[in-house]
């Protein structure tokens, strides 16, 4: 059977969050720094987003590095910048048609970092496939307190009332405002948690685990994950026989 031969291509999941774990067990496993652990995930994230594109999935939002993270090491931490500086490649995003974005607090990165990023998202947003998002500098509790104060402001200043303030606007507002909510939610290496990652935006995602560190996490993967989101039944608070 070939790697997608087991999954529904008319189900694809829209929009596939992933957290990105465990490149740094993998890597010690081997003997190596953690940063070599690092440098292979991003092959991994490239080859992950080439598959998704090809699948026909819409958006894919990978957690790159949380705000969290830059309580880790500064060697870890630069050596991480100089990978993500290395990684963002136009060529890529051309051949495959994908287009760009980010989110989290761009500011506190540095700045030819941002400039880079930008000057990216740009030169590809004309793209027409797949939305890549990354998420740096990510934290979905800051996210979520941004969003209730740029709301605020503008109930401040009067372009909005407080009668216009509900959920479906609130999630407009939010930094993933432009797409759908995640359908699914993956975690790879081992660990069952979502350390602040999409906490509004996952509210009825589904969520898949698995042990694989994500520098092992190769197509197959990425397809069996599909195919176990394609098993599940959606019921949105409804009965089973609502939905069926
Ligand atoms: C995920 O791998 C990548 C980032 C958080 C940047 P880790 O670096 O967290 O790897 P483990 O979890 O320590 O193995
Ligand atoms: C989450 O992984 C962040 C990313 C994958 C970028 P962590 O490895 O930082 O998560 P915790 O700290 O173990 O929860
Ligand atoms: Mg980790």
């Amino acid at each position: 059977m070939s790697e997608t031969g087991q999954i529904d291509s008319n189900m694809i999941p829209q929009h596939i969050a992933i957290i990105m774990d465990g490149n740094g067990r993998w890597a010690k496993e081997r003997g190596k720094e953690r940063s070599y652990g690092h440098q292979v995930g991003v092959e991994v994230a490239r080859e992950i987003a080439e598959a998704s594109a090809k699948l026909g999935v819409k958006y894919l939002t990978l957690y790159t590095f949380s705000m969290e993270n830059w309580n880790r090491p500064v060697e870890e931490i630069s050596a991480l910048m100089t990978l993500l500086l290395d990684a963002i490649e136009e060529e890529v995003f051309m051949k495959n048609n994908i287009s760009f974005r980010v989110i989290g607090d761009i500011n506190r990165l540095p700045l030819h970092i941002q400039e880079r990023l930008s000057s990216c998202i740009d030169r590809v947003s004309g793209n027409t496939g797949m939305c890549l998002v990354l998420a740096l500098s990510y934290s979905s509790r800051w996210e979520i307190a941004d969003t209730a104060k740029r709301i605020a402001a503008e109930v401040q200043n009067g372009t909005m009332t407080l009668n216009d303030i509900n959920t479906e606007m609130f999630g407009k507002h939010l930094t993933t405002g432009f797409m759908p909510d995640p359908d699914l939610l993956i975690r790879t290496g081992g660990e069952i948690r979502l350390s602040n990652y999409l906490l509004w935006q996952c509210a009825y995602s589904e969520l898949y685990f698995c042990d694989t560190y994500w520098p092992d996490f190769k197509e197959s993967e990425l397809v069996k994950a599909i195919s176990d989101y394609q098993k599940r039944e959606r019921r949105f608070g409804k009965t089973s026989e609502q939905v069926s």
